[in-house]
């Protein structure tokens, strides 16, 4: 199995992967880890890869083009079963994920920063969304090593009793709305009207709608 891991901090990744049962299964060469720094794919003399987001608000959001650059390069090279991204509002993880997981070739881990990615990277790109818990961490890297450490282990061979892994078993309780930042089209997807309407009190109502919205279908039991 074959993981490329898109990171902006490849060094706060590496650990996980240097020790134990991890190493050993790299080392075996049944599972292969890259991380791929996407600062390198950023844009200008110093590699922006973040932006002020589209309608106000605190903190910053990943750009496409640099994700967009970087994981089409990475398809170009090799056919991906899935796209994956670490945020807090995916499914949560569980040993049924890491199970099916298992199962695949090569996977895509993307793991987000700041106030999250351009909402079209996930329209785009992104076939699955995976959590770790109910709560924030600063960036997408920690989960991205709990996921591999679930899923390599139960590759064949990794575990020396091959049965041995078989027997193993937020505040105002509503999810983030849509982020958008610059361009505010891509390839004919379009940044919502209201975020650049800069009517400040639409844009609090867009998003508490869309957050109660994607709340409700995606976790409902927060609202009960
Ligand atoms: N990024 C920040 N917090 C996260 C979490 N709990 N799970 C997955 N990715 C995250």
């Amino acid at each position: 199995m074959r993981i490329d891991i898109i990171t902006l901090h490849p060094g706060l990744l590496e650990s996980p992967f240097s020790h134990s049962i991890i190493k050993r299964a790299i080392e075996k060469k049944l599972a292969e880890v890259n991380f791929i720094n996407l600062r390198s794919y950023g844009t200008g003399n110093y590699r922006q890869v973040d932006d002020a987001p589209f309608g106000g608000g605190a903190g910053m959001v990943m750009c496409i083009e640099p994700i967009a650059r970087c994981i089409e390069e990475l398809k170009s090279a090799r056919q991906y079963d899935e796209i994956i991204y670490l945020t807090p509002d995916g499914d949560l993880l569980n040993q049924a994920t890491a199970n099916n997981l298992s199962l695949l070739d090569n996977i895509i881990l993307l793991c987000g920063h700041y106030k999250g990615i351009d909402e079209r990277v996930r329209e785009l790109f992104i076939t699955k969304e995976i959590s770790i818990g109910d709560y924030v961490l600063s960036g997408g890297e920690l989960p991205a090593a709990v996921l591999c450490d679930s899923v390599i282990r139960l590759l064949p061979g990794v575990i020396s009793d091959e049965t041995s892994a078989l027997t193993d078993s937020f505040q105002d309780n509503l999810l983030a709305p849509p982020v958008y930042t610059r361009p505010a089209e891509y390839n004919g997807l379009k940044v919502p009207d209201v975020l650049l309407s800069g009517n400040a009190k639409q844009i609090e109502e867009w998003r508490l709608a869309r957050s109660i919205e994607k709340t409700k279908t995606k976790r409902p039991d927060l609202l009960a």
